[in-house]
């Protein structure tokens, strides 16, 4: 029986979410400690999948996973074996709609199981592309920032169509990761700021802010190289203001992120698609990293995550 396996790990944007998506540049980081591993098990019949949200006969897989089940039905039909039976297994650390690229990392890890259980080399940009079947179902119109990060080893600076650069960061700053518990809607985030940008009530106002957000982007990259930590601090706060006018806020965020602003932190933002989802700080030094994510604690985050930019 032929059996395949793949990995991919989950990632966060640093700066220039929802802009990315309008052309401007953005960096993002791989989170190698929250990985998912898929393995695709031939089997004697029927096509089962099996993960924590749900374990059954493909056929059944709820909507939520629609991404996934036309990933999986193009891979079959690209390998010439759409009757193959099979046990497709997510074992996933990343938590879901948290603008993490939970979606992304699951389609990743399936279709580098594919290609091992086929023994087919995958390159690049087959990758890319095939991952995007996903995500264009399951987020609309992607800017391929997920996916392309969701399998890097390095922090990734991206801009949408042109071709990926790796980002050497030189700072010793620390992040710390807070979850919301509610959860985000990239989907929706990206639409209302594509609203936004085509209202006639508020001319302009849109792609001022995508266009400040792209002025950001480029000198946080300064800040983290020349590990200006404060300055750093300063245009996350100033991205935050951004995205909020942009729409894509939530009150929960909003007050991890003033939680954050109060403990310590130099700066702290939304990350991802937003209207939920994850926020993060960034911090001089670890110990104000830990201080930080216990005041997040007390006032509602569900997880946290910490995370030394020193390592990347
Ligand atoms: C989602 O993680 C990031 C967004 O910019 C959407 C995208 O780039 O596809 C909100």
């Amino acid at each position: 029986m032929r059996v395949g396996t793949g990995h991919a790990h989950a990632k966060i944007i640093l700066i220039g979410e929802h802009s990315v998506v309008h052309g401007q540049p953005a960096i993002a980081i791989p989170l190698r400690h929250l990985p998912v591993t898929v393995t695709l098990q031939e089997a004697i019949s029927d096509q089962h999948f099996v993960s924590d949200v749900f374990t059954g006969s493909m056929a059944e897989l709820p909507g939520l996973f629609d991404g996934i089940r036309v990933l999986v039905e193009r891979l079959l039909r690209r390998f010439s074996e759409p009757e193959l039976a099979f046990t497709l297994t997510v074992a996933s650390n990343i938590p879901e709609e948290r603008g993490m690229g939970s979606s992304a990392a699951v389609a990743t890890a399936i279709v580098r199981a594919f290609y091992d259980f086929f023994d087919t080399a995958l390159d690049q940009q087959t990758l890319l592309a095939t991952v995007n079947i996903e995500e264009m179902i399951t987020h609309g119109a992607p800017s391929g920032i997920d996916a392309a990060t969701v399998s890097a080893d390095q922090p990734v600076w991206f801009v949408k169509d042109a071709p990926l650069t790796h980002f050497a960061m030189h700072t010793h700053a620390w992040l710390v990761v807070g979850d919301t518990g509610v959860t985000g809607q990239t989907g929706m985030a990206v639409n209302s700021v594509k609203e936004l940008l085509s209202d006639p009530d508020q001319p302009g106002i849109g792609q001022q802010l995508i266009n400040h957000l792209g002025t950001l982007t480029q000198a946080a990259a300064v800040a983290l190289q020349r590990d200006q930590r404060k300055q750093l601090g300063t245009i996350l706060n100033q991205a935050q203001a951004d995205l909020a006018a942009l729409g894509v806020n939530h009150p929960v965020l909003q007050r991890l992120v003033d939680t954050a602003n109060q403990n310590g932190a130099l700066g702290a933002k939304l990350t991802g698609g937003g209207l939920g989802g994850c926020m993060f700080a960034v911090a001089e030094d670890e110990q104000t990293a830990n201080q930080i994510a216990t005041a997040l604690k007390q006032h509602g985050a569900v997880a946290t995550w910490l995370e030394p930019l020193t390592d990347l």
